[in-house]
C-alpha cells in the first residue's frame, strides 16, 4: 500500500480555514508514522498542494534524528536543495554552516528541515527564481514538519525566518517581536526564532552584514544554551 495519499491537489488559493477537513485523508492514512524513515518516504508522494508539479522532489529534514539539541526549520528548499534532495546545501546553507561553526554548535547535534517541502519557483530565462510559499501551502505542508518534529523530539526548535514562525506557532506579530524569547510551537515544543540565513546574503553593506551575522550567531548560541538547560 502506498504511504502517500494519491488525491487531487488543493486549489492554490484555498482558504486556510478549510484545510483541516481537507487534510484529513493524509492524517488518516499516516495516522501515527512509526518512524522518520516512513515519513520521509511518504513525503515525496505528497499531492496536497500543487508545488510538487514543478519540483524535482520533496526535500525532507536531515541530521540528528534522535532528540537533537536543536531542530532548525527554514522556509523551503531552494534551487540546489531541490536538485540534491538535501536541505540547506546551497548559499543559505553555507551561511548557516558558518554560523553554526561560529556558535560552536556541532552539526551532529542538529536536525535541519523546512516548513515547506517542495521548491516553489518561477522560471526566469534559464534560472528558477524562488517564490515565497503562500499561507495555504504553508498550512498544508505543516503536517509534515509537525510530524518530523514529533518523531525526532528536539530539545528546542529554532524557526529561521517568518515562514517558519508562521508554520510552527500561533505567533501573529512580527519576526522582530518573536526574536530573542522562548515561546512554544503549536504542539507545545520549546521554540525560538531568528532570521533566515538568506536574509544575511541580501544585506548590501559589509559592516551591516557582519553585524547581522554576529546577531544571528548570538541567537543560535542562546537557543543552544536554553536547549541545554531543558
Ligand atoms: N532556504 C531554506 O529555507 N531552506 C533550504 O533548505 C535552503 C534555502
Amino acid at each position: 500500500m502506498p504511504l502517500a495519499p494519491q488525491i487531487e491537489p488543493l486549489h492554490p488559493k484555498i482558504a486556510p480555514g478549510d484545510l483541516p477537513a481537507r487534510l484529513q485523508p493524509v492524517a488518516e492514512h499516516l495516522k501515527a508514522p512509526k518512524n522518520i524513515k516512513d515519513l520521509r518516504r511518504a513525503m515525496d508522494g505528497c499531492r496536497e498542494c500543487p508545488l510538487w508539479r514543478n519540483a524535482t522532489q520533496a526535500v525532507p529534514g536531515e541530521g540528528d534524528l534522535s532528540e537533537p539539541l536543536l531542530a532548525l526549520v527554514g522556509e523551503q528548499p531552494g534551487d540546489q536543495e531541490d536538485l540534491a534532495g538535501h536541505p540547506f546545501v546551497g548559499p543559505a546553507g553555507r551561511v548557516l554552516d558558518k554560523a553554526l561553526e561560529a556558535a560552536r554548535i556541532p552539526r551532529a547535534e542538529v536536525f535541519v528541515t523546512n516548513a515547506v517541502k517542495h521548491f516553489k519557483h518561477e522560471p526566469r530565462g534559464k534560472r528558477r527564481l524562488h517564490k515565497r510559499p503562500d499561507r495555504g501551502e504553508i498550512e498544508v505542508c505543516r503536517w509534515w514538519v509537525k510530524n518530523e518534529l514529533e518523531l525526532i523530539k528536539p530539545k528546542l526548535v529554532v524557526a529561521l525566518g517568518a515562514t517558519a514562525v508562521q508554520s510552527l506557532s500561533n505567533h501573529k506579530g512580527s519576526l522582530t517581536a518573536a526574536r530573542g524569547r522562548t515561546f512554544e510551537t503549536r504542539e507545545g515544543q520549546p521554540l525560538r526564532a531568528t532570521v533566515h540565513p538568506s536574509f544575511l546574503l541580501r544585506v548590501p553593506d559589509k559592516a551591516a552584514k557582519e553585524a547581522e551575522f554576529d546577531r544571528f550567531v548570538a541567537d543560535l548560541k542562546s537557543a543552544a544554551a536554553v536547549a541545554r538547560k531543558l
